[in-house]
């Protein structure tokens, strides 16, 4: 049971002279075992959502529940892959992948099973020895998604886990992404910036507004996950209609820097 539900979640960073609010109000609910994929502007809160989910941040107002139970720290099933990976460069990639279950005191026998699983899943078994700065940034990225898989998490919260990959070597982890979940079931939440990253992942894909962020639209995809949906017409309409909710919410612009998803066939809408 890790369905997640946020309601009327609000965030203020302090800070010297200025206070920011990232998040003002925001609701929303994600299945058990639903996948979404989050969209929106730079700087308007995906992050800080992502933070307070695992429970490492807590809202100044409203309240997150996991399985019906209320967040108020970090949850063992919870695996969070952060922006950065979160790699640490002086352990080795056995290590890095044993992370979340030597802070969860898992007993060894069990942690190198469950490591070794993980790393063979993503095809990183030859490398156990090896140190992150000796991976290219696929191995890397594949990495980071072992340690979440060896927490056999039922809640995966990941912040752009493929933003600083080639196109080819995104869509080969993308097909991964999708295959584990088609295995796991596990409830997901994908920030990515990428629109069709977040038609491909996302069973539903919630758009955020500008800062302070909040849900501003909702696009249902109900064929997500059906083998070859990349290639559909369906698919292509899917991001058509995602690029033009961005438009209407002025975030187009604010993907700045960020692939924006721009489908090659023009601009039909
Ligand atoms: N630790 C912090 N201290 C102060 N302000 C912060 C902190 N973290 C984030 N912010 C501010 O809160 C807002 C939301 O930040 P957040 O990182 O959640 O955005 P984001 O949607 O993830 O952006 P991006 O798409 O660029 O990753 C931003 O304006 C940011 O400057
Ligand atoms: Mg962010």
């Amino acid at each position: 049971m890790a369905g997640l539900v946020a309601e009327g979640v609000s965030l203020t960073y302090a800070g010297v002279g200025r206070d920011t609010v990232a998040l003002d109000r925001l609701d929303l609910s994600v299945a058990e075992g639903e996948p979404v994929a989050v969209i929106g502007p730079s700087g308007c809160g995906k992050s800080t959502l992502l933070l307070l989910a695992s429970g490492m941040l807590h809202p100044d107002a409203g309240s997150l529940r996991v399985g019906g139970e209320p967040v108020t720290g970090p949850r063992l099933a919870t695996a969070l892959i952060l922006q950065d990976f979160g790699l640490l460069p002086w352990k080795t990639v056995f290590h890095n992948a044993a992370l979340g279950l030597e802070v969860r005191h898992v007993p060894r026998a069990e942690r190198l099973e469950r490591v070794m699983t993980s790393l063979t899943r993503v095809g990183l078994a030859e490398f156990v020895d090896a140190y992150p700065g000796e991976l290219s940034g696929g191995m890397r990225q594949r990495l980071a998604v072992a340690r979440a898989l060896a927490l056999n998490a039922d809640l995966l919260l990941m912040d752009e886990p493929l933003s600083a990959l080639d196109a080819l070597t995104r869509e080969d982890l993308q097909d991964l992404l999708l295959e584990l979940w088609r295995q796991r079931r596990h409830t997901c939440v994908l920030v990515t910036h990428s629109i069709e990253e977040a038609v491909f992942l996302g069973r539903r894909v919630l758009v955020l507004s500008p800062r302070p962020g909040r849900v501003a639209a909702v696009v249902d995809n109900p064929r997500m996950g059906e083998p070859g949906y990349r290639a559909t017409q369906e698919f292509y309409e899917r991001c058509v209609e995602l690029r033009r909710l961005l438009a209407e919410e002025g975030a187009l612009g604010a993907l700045v820097g960020h692939e924006t998803g721009r489908v090659d066939a023009g601009e039909s809408a």
